[in-house]
C-alpha cells in the first residue's frame, strides 16, 4: 500500500521549519535551542503544547474539524449498504425508509467531510504524498457518488442501480478510512505488514 511521504504530511499544521532561528541550525545549536525551549514542568509542557496547537486562520480551524466529520459518512453509508443487503435477502423487513434516511444523512456527512478535508489538505490538485492524493480524490468521489445514491434512493423504481452504487461506496469508504488512518497514525497502522 502507498506510503505517506513525511515532507507532505497533511497533519503538520504547524510546520515552522522556515521560521527556525539560525541558532537552531547544526547539532550544537539544536541542542542549545532544545535546552532553552525544553519545558521544565508538566504545566509548562502543557502550556507549550496548547500554544503550539493554536489556530492560525479560519481555514486552519475548518481543516481541523475534518476528523470529527469523517466518521459520519463512514458509519451512515456502511449501515445503509447493510440495510439494503438485508432488504435484498428479506424484502418483508420494510427497511426502505430507513435506508433512505441513512443515505441522505450519509451523503450530507460525505459532502461536509470532503469539504473540510480540502481545508485540511490544502486547495491543490496534486500531492507529493501518494496516500494523500488517493485519499483526496477517493473522498471527493465518495461525496459525488453519495449524492447519486440519494437521488436513486428517492427517485428510482428499480433498486438494482442503488444496490450497485451502495456496494461501490462501501468499498470506497473502507479504503478511505484506511488511508485516513495511514495518514494520522502512520504507515502500517493496522500492523498487518
Ligand atoms: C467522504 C469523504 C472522506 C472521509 C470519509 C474521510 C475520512 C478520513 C478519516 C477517517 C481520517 C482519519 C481521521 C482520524 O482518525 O483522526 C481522515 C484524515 C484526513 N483526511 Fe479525510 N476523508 C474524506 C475526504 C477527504 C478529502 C476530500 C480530503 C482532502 C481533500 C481529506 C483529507 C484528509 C486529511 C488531510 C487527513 C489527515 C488528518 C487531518 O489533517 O485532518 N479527506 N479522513
Amino acid at each position: 500500500m502507498a506510503q505517506m511521504e513525511m515532507q507532505d504530511h497533511p497533519a503538520a499544521h504547524h510546520d515552522g521549519a522556515e521560521m527556525m532561528p539560525d541558532a537552531m541550525i547544526g547539532p550544537a545549536g539544536a541542542r542549545q535551542a532544545s535546552a532553552n525551549a525544553m519545558p521544565r514542568t508538566a504545566d509548562q509542557a502543557l502550556a507549550a503544547k496548547i500554544a503550539e496547537n493554536r489556530v492560525t486562520s479560519i481555514s486552519d480551524f475548518l481543516g481541523r474539524l475534518h476528523p470529527v466529520a469523517a466518521h459520519f459518512p463512514i458509519a451512515l453509508l456502511l449501515l445503509a449498504a447493510l440495510g439494503e443487503l438485508l432488504l435484498t435477502i428479506r424484502p418483508a423487513l420494510g427497511l426502505e425508509t430507513t435506508v433512505r434516511f441513512l443515505i441522505s444523512g450519509g451523503a450530507a456527512g460525505a459532502l461536509t467531510a470532503a469539504l473540510l478535508g480540502w481545508f485540511a489538505a490544502g486547495w491543490r490538485l496534486e500531492d507529493r504524498s501518494e496516500t494523500l492524493g488517493l485519499h483526496r480524490w477517493n473522498g471527493t468521489a465518495i461525496a459525488a457518488v453519495a449524492l447519486v445514491a440519494t437521488w436513486l434512493a428517492f427517485r428510482a423504481r428499480n433498486r438494482t442501480p442503488l444496490r450497485i452504487v451502495l456496494a461501490v461506496l462501501a468499498v470506497a469508504l473502507v479504503l478511505q478510512g484506511y488511508l485516513g488512518g495511514e495518514m494520522v497514525f502512520g504507515p502500517n497502522h493496522l500492523g498487518l505488514e
